[in-house]
């Protein structure tokens, strides 16, 4: 493997290995490496598979040489991330006449990486999956660790399987292209897992704000592979979040219930988190948890890098709390959150008082 490719390790009952590092794409050996069968089938979106799609189809096709390579393209964006498109992809997958050896790629962000898993995780019951990544958030955060979904109107994530991947390439090249609102909100989750895990990692990133921001090669990489150590070190150990893996949601429950009342038009996923981790520092707070100058600096460093840290005006406080009791996180005995100790150190606490709730929401 080339020098300059990274890898992590993700064990577990289904080991995989994350690959990240520029070109991957055109290394069709080694994408070819995980086809079994005689079906591929390449999940891209209209933003990338213009950009990327056929790269990889050729690259695939020409090692695969038994193998028919089926590209196929969703609209871009969390509108996408539907029963409908899940529908769509059954649709294809029949009419190639997929069977159960078939692999899929999902060449795009989290919502190609998601709804794509999910296909592959319902088809035949199961069929291989490798996630391919072109933004940064599904980079450091959901083309690793196995969870794939769609959206419902009424909540994010609602209808999905947990559906390891059977390898993930992350090609740095790629985010070249990525828009830099897209950039931003994989600094979002990127700020996460220092916040919940990793003090050294927050006072790096504090100092390659920058760096990061301009995308240099050499931060991102580190960012990158620092995220995906983190997140496999907590899916190994609990894959299906019957513990630790909940605090992956940090800001979430906020974030989730932002972007279901905005309709999957409004913010994008890393921007509602953005605000989410803000709010949930500030029920810390008020919870006795985190200090105020803890969630000053998580509001600031956020801040830094040019993500939204207040709720958007026109965002009902009583509304936004209905969203949160059908959040998959929310449990029979009431609302439950991912708390903050501070920096490096997070918690899941149930029951958390409405009031208490209420209070940080409209204070926005
Ligand atoms: P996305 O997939 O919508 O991608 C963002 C935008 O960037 C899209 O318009 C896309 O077309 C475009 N794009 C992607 N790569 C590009 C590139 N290299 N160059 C140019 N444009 C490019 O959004 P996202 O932020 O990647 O993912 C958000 C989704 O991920 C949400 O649905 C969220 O729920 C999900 N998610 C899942 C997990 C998990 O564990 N499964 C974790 C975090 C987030
Ligand atoms: N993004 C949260 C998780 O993968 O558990």
């Amino acid at each position: 493997m080339n020098a300059a490719i990274r890898t992590v390790e993700v064990g577990g009952a289904q080991p995989y290995r994350i690959a990240i590092g520029p070109g991957l794409l055109d290394d069709g050996a080694m994408l070819a490496a995980h086809v079994r069968g005689r079906h591929v089938l390449v999940v891209s979106d209209t933003h990338v598979a213009p950009l990327y799609a056929q790269r990889v189809a050729v690259a695939l096709q020409e090692q695969s040489t038994q193998a028919q390579v089926m590209v196929t393209c969703l609209a871009a964006g969390e509108a996408s991330k539907t029963l409908d498109s899940f529908a769509e992809l059954m649709r294809e997958l029949a009419d190639f006449g997929a069977t159960r050896d078939a692999c899929v790629f999902a060449l795009g962000g989290g919502v190609i990486g998601d709804l794509a898993g999910f296909a592959a995780a319902c088809w035949m019951r199961g069929i291989d999956v490798v996630q391919l990544p072109t933004t940064l958030l599904a980079m450091v955060d959901s083309s690793v660790g196995g969870k794939t979904a769609v959206d419902l109107a009424q909540g994010k994530n609602l209808v999905g399987a947990f559906h390891p991947p059977r390898a993930v390439f992350a090609d740095t090249s790629t985010l070249r292209t990525l828009p830099e609102r897209e950039l931003r909100a994989g600094l979002a989750e990127v700020v996460k897992y220092g916040a919940i895990r990793d003090v050294d990692f927050l006072d790096w990133l504090d100092v390659h704000v920058d760096a990061l921001l301009a995308k240099d090669d050499a931060a991102l990489a580190e960012a990158i592979a620092r995220s995906c150590a983190h997140k496999a070190a907590i899916v190994e150990r609990d894959p299906f979040e019957h513990g630790e893996r909940a605090l992956l949601n940090f800001g979430h429950t906020f974030g989730h219930a932002i972007e279901t009342e905005q309709g999957y038009g409004g913010l994008n996923h890393g921007e509602a988190v953005a605000i989410g981790m803000v709010l949930a520092a500030r029920l810390s707070t008020a919870l006795g948890l985190a200090t105020a100058d803890d969630a000053d600096r998580l509001r600031a460093l956020l801040a830094r890098f040019g993500l939204p840290t207040a709720l958007p005006t026109g965002l009902d406080a009583d509304a936004l709390l209905a969203r949160m009791r059908l959040d998959k996180k929310a449990a029979a005995s009431g609302l439950r959150f991912v708390l903050w100790d501070g920096a490096g150190a997070a918690r899941v606490v149930s029951g958390v008082p409405d009031a208490a709730v209420l209070d940080v929401l409209r204070a926005g």
